[in-house]
């Protein structure tokens, strides 16, 4: 049995609630957008109508779908506005705390029936899961970055998902077109276990002067065939993320070689998150990325 999912309530206008909105939209979702302010639905929504504008004159999606998907997906500015729909996918900032008020005030507001997910990256889902009203109809659903362009989702149970949710969300996922992996409960899952380690190192590399940003990436580029060098991918995540992750797994795992690099502390501290922010390892601010080191 799996529960017939039509429409996908996403809570956080974010990169990744943008990107899951515009996926879901394009394969024919009713799709509700919502965050803490109309200024950032609005802007949420300007951006994955600019996404879509891309991919349309570089004639890589017909107009007509390009304003089915826009019309599918409208702007929900309370949680209220979330009441009808079968699935609620949460990707708000990566903070236990937010994610936790967001169930609180979401639960109440959602048909018994919903499935409620969480695209967190690393945090436990059975702790999230224990938040909210439904534990049974709560999961992981990890979608990577870019949305539209990365072909992974991690799927994770919490100790109470049951198989139903697990075989909906599963069915969810691959009308999207994307591939399933599906990973145990323990900090950061698969990828970001292993990937986010790799990027504190790159981090920690900067900060004792091994070498500077560009050859960092340029090594990792050139040298180990990486697609985007280590801090490149950072800034891309965003460094807040990046350092939650690493945080995440210090706690949960208590091992040392989890700990997260003074310097990435640093940056986020100073509000220096990387592309969003419009400045991290390199800044943005003008025609082309400059290295910041
Ligand atoms: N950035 C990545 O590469 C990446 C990849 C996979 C998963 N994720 C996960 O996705 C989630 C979102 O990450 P992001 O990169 O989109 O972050 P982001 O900073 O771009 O967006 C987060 C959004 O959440 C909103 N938000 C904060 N509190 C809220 C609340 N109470 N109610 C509604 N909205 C609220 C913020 O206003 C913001 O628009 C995190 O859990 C992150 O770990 C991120």
């Amino acid at each position: 049995m799996t529960s017939t999912i039509r429409s996908v309530g996403v809570v956080g206008a974010g990169q990744m609630g943008c990107g899951i909105a515009q996926v879901c939209a394009l394969a024919g979702y009713d799709v509700r957008l919502h965050d803490v302010t109309t200024e950032r639905i609005e802007a949420g929504l300007a951006t994955i109508n600019g996404n879509l504008a891309r991919q349309v004159s570089s004639a890589k999606l017909p107009e007509e779908e390009r304003s089915k998907a826009l019309s599918l997906i409208k702007a929900a500015p309370t949680m209220d506005d979330l009441a009808s729909m079968d699935l609620v996918i949460e990707a708000a900032t990566e903070d236990e705390t937010v994610k936790r008020k967001i169930y609180q005030q979401l639960c109440p507001a959602l048909n018994p029936e919903a499935i409620l997910a969480t695209n967190t990256s690393s945090l436990s889902i059975t702790r999230l899961a224990s938040a909210t009203d439904r534990p049974e109809r709560f999961i992981g659903i990890h979608f990577m970055n870019p949305v539209p362009v990365m072909k992974l989702v991690e799927l994770v149970r919490g100790i109470a998902t049951e198989d139903e949710t697990f075989q909906s969300a599963n069915k969810f996922v691959a009308s999207l077109d994307k591939t399933i992996t599906v990973a145990e409960d323990f900090p950061a899952f698969i990828v970001n276990r292993i990937l986010l380690p790799m990027i504190n190192e790159a981090i920690y590399t900067l900060y004792e002067g091994v070498g500077t940003v560009e050859a960092i990436d340029t090594a990792m580029k050139l040298g180990a065939n990486h697609p985007m060098g280590p801090l490149q991918l950072a800034d891309f995540i965003g460094l807040d993320t990046c350092l939650s992750i690493m945080q995440v797994l210090y706690d949960g795992l208590a091992d040392s070689k989890y700990r997260p690099c003074p310097l990435l502390v640093k940056y986020v501290e100073a509000g220096w998150l990387g592309r969003k922010s419009g400045r991290g390892f390199y800044d943005y601010r003008g025609e082309v990325p400059v290295p910041t080191r």
